[in-house]
């Protein structure tokens, strides 16, 4: 995966369903796609209709109950525990609810996915580049709870 030219992926056959009780809902039926690298796509449909659950099996967030995915030359669907970690490592998610963590400050949220990588002191630069990047430098210490 390279941060400049993206990577390409493709899914194929992809099926995931949930239980409930009973009832069992297929959430994505046997999705084929091919997204190639660079490219910038936009999923739509009605609510409920699978976006979210696709993008999470990309992403390796849910597991697929069959087909596959595959990124670059990599088949993510056959990984296993430490090559599915480093593979989620390298894709960027912006969650439809955003997961921050409200008693952390703005600094602390965009520093807590990667703690358990380096050190700290790399993170805090990275961090505060990224927040003045968006222009969010002078909010570094506002939580949720006071601002
Ligand atoms: N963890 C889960 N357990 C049970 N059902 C689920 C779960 N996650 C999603 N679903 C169901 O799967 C279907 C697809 O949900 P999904 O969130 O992928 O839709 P979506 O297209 O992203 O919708 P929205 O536009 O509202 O974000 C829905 O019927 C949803 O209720
Ligand atoms: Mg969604």
């Amino acid at each position: 995966m390279d941060a400049t030219t993206g990577s390409t992926v493709r899914t194929q056959a992809l099926v995931r369903q949930f239980r409930t009780g009973a009832e069992r809902l297929t959430a994505v039926d046997e999705v084929s796609v091919e997204i190639t690298a660079g490219s910038a796509v936009a999923l739509t449909g009605p609510s409920g209709s699978g976006k979210s659950t696709l993008l999470h099996l990309i992403g390796a967030i849910e597991q697929a109950d069959s087909g596959t995915v595959t990124v670059d030359d990599t088949e993510v669907t056959a990984l296993r525990r430490a090559a599915l970690a480093r593979y989620r490592q390298r894709v960027g998610f912006v969650f439809q609810r955003y997961h921050l963590l409200p008693a952390l400050t703005v600094l602390d949220n965009v520093i807590a996915p990667v703690l358990p990588r380096r050190g700290r002191a790399d993170h805090v630069a990275r961090a505060r580049e990224l927040l003045g990047a968006v222009s969010l430098a002078d909010r570094e210490r506002a939580t949720r709870l006071r601002l």
